[in-house]
């Protein structure tokens, strides 16, 4: 790599670099940070210094794994569009695979009945107001309740197998068409095929399910989470919400022709994902000797996206990318981002983007909306700004947000 131009910090025996890039985490993680969306250096402060020293491609290495760490967004493309299979997906971490299983995303139906509803939560929400809690509530706890809920991992096997039983039951005494023309109707249509050699196991579908759950609820609370941060902290933008969602909504709950309408909400989604984006990483390996922009790659290393390194990237976004300025999403992502839309990537791109995109989108626009019809809020006194990297990207201390019932007159 080095004969081709390819620098980077040097190969240290059995740590690689890891040694390094972990001291370099920990001395900035244990002190939070000023209210500034400048996260990078917090984050993955060795992405931040060492594109600086050694250029926008660089080689590091993870153990005596040799990781090409690429920010430059033609390649990112390239990597991401292609679809013969030269850049396969990097096995997840072992404890990842115990959590998630093997499913899609490691390789995700998703029944939301068994999780944290909007409606749901919200309600619980005026509950506590009802028990004169003087409107400032704790997000975190409620939050972590549903989380934990959610992460209950014997709890998940359990509750996919009686979900399981309930619709096997439901077809077998012809009370439902099959087993259901959802993703988890499918899921057990095919653990049923009369075709052995079509039949899934009882383990791939239950993988398949915790896939969809997690990777889906993990993320999408995290743009919720980042998202009522950002707004809490600009409420003109929080206002602005609100006129949009009561103009189409009044007090009504979202109805999914107005979803789509929701402009200024989208354009604010778009720079809560650009600055906050709750995946941070994307990994590849390089499956044969390939060809990569002016670079020969050699087989088996492994392929870094810096996600969040991208969306900070002045050169790309402006001198002012580390600021909260949704209207730069006015005219779409390619005017926001210098006619580079590839460096837009949130849920990835190409082949293997997120599935559950316009799931995700719809569900955080339909809880901002009921949020947003129902209270007003600001930051409370006692919230700490220390992003992390735990997984996904999230508050460290959580998120401490000082809620206002709004009065009847005000909701219309
Ligand atoms: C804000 C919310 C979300 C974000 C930021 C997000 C982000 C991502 C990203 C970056 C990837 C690509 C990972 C890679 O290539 O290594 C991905 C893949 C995936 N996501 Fe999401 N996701 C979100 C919500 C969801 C939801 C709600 C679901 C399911 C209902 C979901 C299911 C999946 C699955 C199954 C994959 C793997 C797709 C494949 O490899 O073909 N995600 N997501």
């Amino acid at each position: 790599m080095g004969s081709q131009g390819i620098r980077g910090p040097a190969y240290r025996l059995v740590y690689g670099n890891t040694k390094e890039i972990l001291s370099l985490r920990n001395q900035i993680w244990i002190s939070p940070m000023g209210l500034s969306h400048d996260i990078l250096p917090r984050i993955l402060p060795h992405i931040c210094s060492w594109t600086k020293q050694y250029g926008m491609n660089f080689l590091t290495w993870y153990g005596s794994r040799a990781q090409l760490v690429i920010t430059q967004p033609e390649l990112i493309k390239e990597i991401l569009s292609n679809s013969d299979g030269t850049y396969p997906k990097v096995q997840a971490p072992g404890f990842l695979r115990k959590i998630l299983g093997d499913g899609l995303v490691t390789a995700g139906g998703y029944d939301p009945s068994d999780g944290c509803k909007c409606g749901d939560y919200v309600k619980k929400m005026e509950t506590q107001r009802g028990q004169g809690d003087r409107g400032l509530f704790r997000i975190l706890v409620l939050w972590l309740s549903c989380q934990l809920k959610v992460y209950e991992r014997s709890g998940i096997r359990d509750s996919i197998i009686k979900m399981m039983k309930t619709r096997e039951e439901k077809a077998l005494k012809g009370e439902s068409e099959g087993y259901g023309n959802d993703y988890f109707g499918l899921l057990l249509k095919a653990y049923h095929d009369p075709d052995m050699t079509k039949r899934i196991s009882l383990d791939v579908l239950i993988d398949e399910c915790k896939t969809f759950y997690i990777a889906g609820h993990e993320t999408t609370t995290k743009l919720l989470t980042w998202t009522i941060l950002l707004l809490a902290t600009h409420t003109d933008w929080q206002e602005k919400l609100r006129e949009e969602v009561l103009e189409l909504f009044g007090q009504k709950n979202p109805a999914p022709d107005g979803i789509g309408k929701l402009k200024t909400m989208s354009m604010v989604i778009n720079e809560s994902l650009r600055l906050y984006p709750p995946a941070v990483n994307i990994s590849r390996n390089v499956e044969r000797e390939v060809r990569l922009g002016k670079y020969i790659l050699p087989a088996n290393m492994e392929l870094v996206i810096p996600i969040l390194a991208i969306h900070h990237d002045p050169q790309i976004w402006g001198e002012d990318v580390d600021l909260f300025k949704p209207e730069r999403f006015a005219d779409g992502v390619a005017k926001a981002s210098n006619n580079t839309p590839a460096a837009f990537l949130p849920f990835s791109s190409g082949p293997r983007i997120c599935v559950g995109l316009n799931f995700a989108a719809t569900e955080a626009k339909i809880a901002l909306s009921m949020i947003l019809q129902r209270y007003r809020f600001n930051l409370s006194p006692s919230y700490v700004h220390s992003p992390v990297l735990v997984v996904t990207l999230r508050p460290q201390h959580g998120l401490q947000v000082i809620f206002q019932p709004l009065s009847v007159n005000q909701r219309n």
